[in-house]
């Protein structure tokens, strides 16, 4: 009678041993690492970082454009940028919430800017009545010259 010869049990060929699976582990690991450290390198080179803001040109245009109770849209600074005209004032705000930068909607059924991302609200006057958001919607300053809407800051 022979004795059955002494094998090492074969791991299962589908399921990989313990050893196995923490070097995928590890490899996989360094693998994705790399890959992130890689994108975010072709990322700065192929996207530089713009520092700071575009410099900021005075928008400009016909007061009769923004009849009493409307508004107008523009990108002030690089910007989304909105101007409301009341009864009695126009006023211009930045469009980028101040908690973390989504674009905020203005909605004039209820008179304020709405921003979906974490559902910040502000009233008219650009401050903040509900939401994360820390301060204000930034303003700008506007002045009517000769029936010219002129938002930003002019020399
Ligand atoms: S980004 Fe607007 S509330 Fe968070």
């Amino acid at each position: 009678m022979t004795e059955p010869e002494e094998t090492t049990p074969e791991p299962h060929p589908e399921k990989p041993s313990a050893f196995t699976a923490r070097r995928n582990f590890i490899q996989f690991g360094i693998a994705a690492v790399g890959a992130a450290w890689a994108g975010a390198l072709l990322q700065t080179r192929l996207f530089p970082v713009q520092t700071g803001v575009a410099e900021a040109q005075p928008v400009q245009f016909p007061l009769s454009e923004l009849p009493v109770g409307t508004t107008r849209q523009i990108t002030y600074a690089g910007q989304p940028a909105i101007v409301l005209r009341t009864p009695e004032s126009i006023k211009a705000f930045s469009l980028i919430c101040t908690h973390l930068g989504c674009t905020v909607e203005w909605q004039a059924a209820n008179l304020e800017f709405y921003c979906p991302c974490h559902d910040g609200r502000f009233d008219q006057f650009g401050e903040v009545t509900a939401g994360p958001p820390p301060v204000p919607l930034e303003s700008y300053p506007v002045q009517v010259v000769d029936d010219q809407v002129i938002v930003g800051e002019t020399a």
